[in-house]
């Protein structure tokens, strides 16, 4: 279901825990984040909102490999609050992961400053909050990693870069939401969709003012993302052509789509060619696999056009099979940017032996009256003090042991465990995961701090 709820911590021994510090060559950027709650209303509803610097959408962060980020965090909630910057890969500082495994939580009233130096995952991500059902009210936005110079694209600059966060609303409080988990309860369906925040009509129906402009036959970037807690979200444009450029800081092959179903937490680049008749058209976002589809709309502008948008809006595919159909049709282009060596130290990915292979079926059940995700039968509780503290300062035997989980699920169905649960995997391993979800619901999986690429 939803990754905020679901936490799967593996460790990659050895080479991830050295505290070493950034290089202080690299251009650093600072940002000063204020924390705190608002009230919005994304579908029309007030609610009780996470802001940044009163902001959401919060802010963007844009920034470009190796660039040192300092973002000094002020928590003017009444709760621990902390970021995640959503699988940025720190290889010098994944501690500061900002997961409850990772980061102590940053106290009420207080101020905690992250400061990390992102690689060369050039492409596009988001950062979310990452404790208890936060994500469900804000506390996210974008954040972008651009090529640094020498280093080439696979496409030329476009005239602009749009950031698109899409994803399921719930029009409920965070603590509501945490309660009827806690009850044993769902927390149900989503009231709607949003893009950026915003449904795209206002209460007596009318559209809400474009959202971007793109001038006639120039070519734009588009950075989608499934910011919401569980849905998948098919996006399209009306009339335009979307060609796949990257996904999750990998670029691609380069495919041309329709439309496309981003699943929870997956963020994909589209270059869209502004070459219909100049007017304003719908981007649409509409649920997937729910059996009331959720759409929400917003308007890309032609610039000096006034030309309203057509109210037919395009059909979102139906089935399971399309969207099976279309992630196989996404293929790594492993020449772009500059070749890396795989794990074992040789350049050919289609050569790697896999070293060890962990298959993970999940399951949900009711323990002591709340409900529970578990993988391989263990459904993972936080050490009170973070994983990686404790395995920083050697005292791991007193919180937690490794390795609890088999490899394989058990056989037949026994109870859930609660546990810290804690897979350990030695440097240079080429690990397959292979996920397996028997339920009714769409699962989706936070890799954090590390660098995937889904392969089927
Ligand atoms: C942060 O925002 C809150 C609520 O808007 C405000 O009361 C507080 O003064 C702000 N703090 C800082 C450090 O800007
Ligand atoms: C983002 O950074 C890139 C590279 O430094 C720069 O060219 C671009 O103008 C920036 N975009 C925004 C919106 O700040
Ligand atoms: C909190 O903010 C102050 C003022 O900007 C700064 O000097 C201090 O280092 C911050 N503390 C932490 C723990 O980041
Ligand atoms: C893959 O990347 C290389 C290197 O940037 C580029 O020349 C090639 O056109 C790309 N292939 C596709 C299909 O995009
Ligand atoms: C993979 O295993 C095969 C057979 O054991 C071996 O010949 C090959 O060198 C290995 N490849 C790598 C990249 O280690």
């Amino acid at each position: 279901m939803s990754k905020a709820v679901l936490v799967f911590t593996a460790l990659v021994l050895s080479s991830l825990l050295g505290l070493s510090g950034v290089g202080a060559e690299d251009p650093y950027l600072f940002f000063e984040w204020n924390v705190s709650y608002g009230t919005i209303s994304p579908l029309g509803v007030p609610m009780r909102a996470i802001l940044i610097n009163g902001q959401f959408p919060g802010p963007n962060i844009n920034c470009s490999s190796n660039n040192n980020i300092v973002i000094n965090v002020f928590n003017n909630l009444e709760e621990p609050f902390l970021f995640s910057w959503n699988g940025i890969q720190q290889r010098k500082n994944s501690w500061q992961d900002g997961t409850a495994g990772t980061n102590c939580p940053i106290q009420p009233g207080k101020n905690y400053t992250y400061h990390y130096q992102v690689k060369d995952q050039i492409g596009s991500f988001y950062y979310f909050p990452s404790l208890g059902m936060h994500k469900a009210v804000g506390g996210y936005g974008g954040l972008r990693i651009n090529s640094r110079l020498l280093i080439p694209v696979p496409f030329d600059p476009p005239a602009d870069d749009y950031t698109v966060l899409i994803g399921d609303w719930y029009n409920k409080d965070h603590k509501v939401l945490s309660r009827t988990l806690d009850m044993g309860r769902s927390i149900g369906q989503p009231a709607g969709v949003i893009i950026n925040g915003k449904s795209g009509k206002d209460a007596a129906g009318n559209n809400d003012a474009p959202m971007f402009v793109m001038e006639a036959g120039k070519v734009y970037r588009y950075r989608i993302c499934n910011t919401g807690m569980k849905v998948s979200v098919n996006f399209r444009i009306q009339r335009h052509l979307m060609k796949l450029v990257e996904m999750d800081g990998s670029h691609t092959m380069q495919n041309i789509y329709d439309s496309i179903d981003v699943h929870v937490a997956q963020c994909y680049s589209f270059l869209v060619t502004a070459d219909q008749a100049p007017g304003d058209y719908y981007l649409v976002a509409s649920s997937r696999f729910l059996r009331k589809e959720l759409t929400a709309t917003a308007i890309v502008r032609y610039a000096g056009s006034s030309t309203p948008p057509s109210s037919t809006l395009p059909k979102a595919p139906a089935g399971w099979a399309w969207s099976f159909n279309q992630w196989r049709s996404f293929r790594w282009n492993l020449t772009a940017s500059a070749a890396r060596p795989n794990p074992q130290g040789s350049y050919h990915y289609g050569s790697i032996n896999i070293t060890r292979t962990i298959k993970l079926v999940s399951t949900t059940a009711n323990v002591d009256g709340k409900t529970r995700y578990a993988f391989n039968g263990v459904s993972h509780v936080d050490t009170e003090t973070p994983l990686k503290l404790v395995e920083y300062y050697g005292i791991n035997e007193q919180f937690f042991k490794y390795n609890i989980m088999a490899d394989e699920p058990p056989a037949g169905k026994p109870p859930v465990t609660v546990s810290t649960n804690v897979i350990s995997i030695e440097f240079r391993t080429f690990v397959e995961i292979i996920f397996e979800n028997p339920e009714k619901n769409v699962q989706s999986y936070h890799l954090n701090g590390y660098s995937f690429f889904a392969v089927g």
